[in-house]
């Protein structure tokens, strides 16, 4: 059990509120909780280290987001982990809060509830990590949220690795390359409504929006998940003080030198470029 000799300064509302990703992929999640919560300081790990997840075993990705929380808890004592990271949280969220029994940890799910509520076909897509997409969590989800819609599930590696390096430099015209493969099969089986199901995906949401046209219904869970994050604190009446906004702050794990796309990053969501950790 790691964690577990911690003394209770996370509970002091001025500390962070922790966000992880194997990239960039949290950062839409980190500024909708933001929008909501401005008071509250923020700290941001994109573990370059271990990117990609989608691919690894359960137990690597496991492995890897617990060296984060490990790293992030030594430093800074989060008040209250994110795993801004469907992967993440579909293989780790469960073990992670056996292994640090004293934090509280909100994970990103794949929001079939709501598609599945939105779609007047019964009939949805998910787009989404290979790992997320195999994952007995998924199952289960469409299982209890979805049992009389199809669901067809689409993996897109190629969008992640495009988010991650190359949003900032491509030619204007290849995020709608990267999307049409899976944009048109969900096209050709005509579902109505398509899940996003991986973080990284949100950085393309108007080309996959015009890819798959005005009928077909986005949906994401960032509000879910920051209206979580909202509900905690304030049951357990940790929020952060005060009218001023607070801090955001976004590290990098891995080695030297960090990419340069990193830095645009942050300044694109108005966080402070805080370097290797
Ligand atoms: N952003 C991540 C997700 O939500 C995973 C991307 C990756 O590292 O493969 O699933």
């Amino acid at each position: 059990m790691r964690g577990a000799s911690l003394t209770n300064s996370s509970a002091n509302g001025t500390a962070p509120i922790a966000f992880l990703d194997s990239g960039v992929g949290g950062l839409p999640y980190l500024k909708w909780t933001r929008g909501l919560l401005p008071a509250e300081n923020y700290i941001y790990l994109a573990d370059r280290k271990h990117f990609p997840y989608g691919p690894k075993q359960p137990e690597e990705i496991f492995q890897a987001v617990a060296e984060c929380v490990s790293v992030f808890l030594k430093k800074f004592d989060p008040k209250l982990f994110v795993l801004a990271c469907n992967t993440a949280s579909v293989f780790a969220l469960e073990k992670l809060r056996a292994e640090f029994p004293r934090k509280t940890f909100v994970g990103t799910v794949p929001a079939i509830k709501p598609a599945a509520e939105a779609s007047r076909v019964k009939k949805i897509g998910v787009l989404a990590t290979a790992g997320t997409l195999h994952a007995a969590y998924l199952d289960n989800l469409i299982e209890r949220f979805a049992p009389g819609c199809a669901v067809v599930r689409l993996p897109g590696p190629d969008i992640v690795n495009f988010v991650e390096k190359r949003l900032f430099t491509a030619q204007p015209g290849e995020k709608r390359l990267i999307i049409a493969e899976a944009a048109a099969r969900f096209r050709e089986e005509a579902v109505d409504t398509v899940v996003l199901a991986c973080t990284h995906f949100l950085y393309l949401l108007d080309e996959i929006h015009s890819a798959l046209g005005e009928g077909v219904r986005l949906i994401d869970s960032r509000e879910g998940v920051g209206r979580r994050v909202a509900e905690i604190l304030s049951s357990e009446n940790r929020q952060g003080a005060g009218e001023k906004t607070g801090s955001a702050k976004m590290y990098l794990s891995g080695g030297w030198p960090p990419e340069p796309q990193y830095e645009f990053f942050a300044g694109f969501f108005g966080i402070e470029a805080a370097g290797l950790l």
